[in-house]
């Protein structure tokens, strides 16, 4: 029988994290290692791994942001630094990525993950909103999404560059 657990990264964990980083994105948007690191450093509750029998096969990421008025596009830019947005008293978990290894997408672990998540920072934190940027070709990541709730808030226009250029969806849940 499979046995999931989810736990807090931790530094020691960023090699597994680079590979599913490398399987779940396009070169070009793909997060540096240095990003990960500060921000398992920085907030490691929001900062999930899923095992399945001990194998790290799943993350998500996040960081917890003042308020939900004046979200600008900059604001979601790749490998931004955490310690600058990122406070506990905060009103609005940002969700900045999610990915599960190929082999073990379809079961069901991308949402576990993203609703094991939402629990815990509810739980811990006084946030009232939960925000993210997806984008408009990532029909999976998107199917998770508007599940738990989430509608579209706006587009940016020609955000991701992944060979292709595709407009990036903000999308947010009041909780
Ligand atoms: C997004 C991702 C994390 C989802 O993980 P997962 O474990 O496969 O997700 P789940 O199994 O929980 O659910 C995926 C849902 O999308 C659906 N889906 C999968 N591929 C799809 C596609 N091409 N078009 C439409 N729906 C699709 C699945 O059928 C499932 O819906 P269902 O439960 O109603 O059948 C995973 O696909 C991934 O790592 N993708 C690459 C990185 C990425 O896009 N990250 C999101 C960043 S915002």
């Amino acid at each position: 029988m499979k046995k999931i657990t989810i736990r807090s990264a931790e530094s020691a964990d960023i090699d597994q994290i680079m590979l599913l980083e490398d399987e779940s994105f396009h070169e070009n948007i793909r997060e540096s290692r240095a990003a990960f690191l500060e921000r398992i450093a920085h907030f490691p509750e929001g900062f999930l791994l899923l095992e399945i029998n001990g194998e790290v096969c799943g993350y998500i990421s996040s960081e917890i942001w003042d308020g939900p008025e004046n979200i600008t596009g900059d604001r979601f830019t790749l490998g931004h630094r955490i310690s600058e947005v990122h406070t506990i008293a905060g009103k609005e978990l940002y969700v900045s990525s999610l990915g599960i290894l190929k082999k073990h997408r379809g079961k069901g672990y991308g949402d576990l993950l993203f609703t094991e998540l939402s629990g815990r920072m509810s739980k811990r934190y006084p946030i009232s909103s939960i925000i993210l940027l997806v984008s408009e070709n990532w029909l999976a990541a998107r199917k998770i999404y508007e599940r738990n709730g989430f509608r579209e808030l706006h587009r940016i226009p020609g955000f991701f560059n992944e060979g292709n250029i595709s407009e990036g969806i903000v999308m947010r849940r009041d909780l």
